[in-house]
């Protein structure tokens, strides 16, 4: 498997972190690996307030990853003010202004179905469970527009072998909080809630999928998906639920939030395809958060969103038209 995401997807020159940055980065990721936080070099990268100032949520110590990106990470703000929660309303501005009413302790997390070991993870459970990764990844939302995040999590597999899927858990359905007396944007019928979510089990078991407990360092943010949510970065970010309340095993597909309400425009896969068009739209170019202007050209989007070499496997022999 390729360790860093580069060779045919390399980011121009430019897109990269300075190299004064990134060896600040590189200085700050070794201070993580001796006790201290990681946030601080990308976000300076960024200009970035400091995240502990700006929301005061707990910093999480994790170590440095592989499987990183080396593109320049998006500003904190923009990472926590531009968001798709629609539990919080419908606008980007709205999870931000609204998710403070959202409650992230006591939070356990149900894991069901078809394992041997069925039980339920206390939040704090879960930030033990495995050594915290920093994974900054790219990220591609189906509007059209992307961000690299710097996330901090670790595999989804870590939990996954200790429950112990049996022979018929073909597929991972994830339910996310629904509670209307915390989210007001249940109030309105824009989708059927819990907003659901889900992976084929080999999806669900790839080292790229994250458990993802933080982002910047420190603990996710409430309009992030608090307190815990999966990231899956080669799919459109619709893929990836926010604020987990239960991960079931199933043998037959989920049915999901989005293909429920839009079959022909969300599929089950939704992998980043440059080559299949939303019905309504091309998804063969982005708009970078951060890199808006009136001169400023949108980039090319990559298939599996710049991870074919470590997923394409994962589909062979299906046709990505078809299984959009
Ligand atoms: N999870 C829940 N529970 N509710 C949502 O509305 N939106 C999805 C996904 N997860 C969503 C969700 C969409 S459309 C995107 S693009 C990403 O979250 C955005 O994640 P971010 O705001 O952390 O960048």
């Amino acid at each position: 498997m390729l360790l860093r995401c580069r060779s045919a997807n390399d980011p121009r020159p430019s897109e990269i972190t300075p190299r004064v940055l990134h060896e600040n980065r590189r200085a700050v990721l070794k201070a993580a690996a001796a006790g201290f936080a990681t946030w601080s070099a990308a976000a300076i990268a960024q200009g970035a307030a400091t995240p502990a100032a700006s929301s005061g949520t707990a910093r999480l110590e994790a170590r440095s990853s592989t499987l990183s990106t080396i593109e320049r990470p998006t500003s904190y703000k923009d990472v926590t003010t531009y968001n798709n929660f629609y539990e919080f309303g419908t606008d980007k501005e709205d999870p931000a202004a609204y998710a403070g009413s959202l409650r992230v302790r006591p939070w356990t997390v149900a894991v069901e179905g078809e394992v041997a070991r069925p039980r339920a993870f206390d939040i704090d459970e879960l930030l033990k469970l495995a050594p915290l990764e920093e994974r900054i990844y790219r990220m591609r939302c189906v509007e059209g527009w992307s961000m690299v995040i710097p996330w901090v999590g670790y595999p989804l597999a870590e939990l996954i072998r200790r429950v112990e899927p049996t022979g018929n858990a073909k597929y991972v359905e994830f339910v996310t909080l629904a509670d209307r007396e915390q989210m007001p944007g249940l109030r309105s019928s824009v989708l059927a809630w819990p907003y659901v979510e889900g992976l084929r089990l080999d999806e669900a078991m790839h080292v790229l999928t994250l458990l993802t407990l933080g982002l910047y360092g420190q603990a996710l943010p409430r309009q992030n998906g608090a307190p815990v949510r999966i990231v899956v970065p080669w799919k459109y970010g619709f893929k990836s639920g926010k604020s987990l309340v239960k991960i079931r095993f199933v043998e037959k597909q989920p049915m999901t939030s989005w293909h429920r309400s839009a079959p022909h425009e969300y599929g089950f896969y939704s992998n980043v395809n440059p080559q299949v068009s939303h019905p309504r739209w091309s998804q063969a170019t982005e708009r970078r958060i951060g890199e808006d202007g009136f001169l400023q050209r949108k980039r090319a989007t990559l298939m599996f969103n710049g991870y074919a070499e470590q997923v394409a496997s994962l589909y062979t022999g299906m046709d990505l038209r078809k299984e959009y």
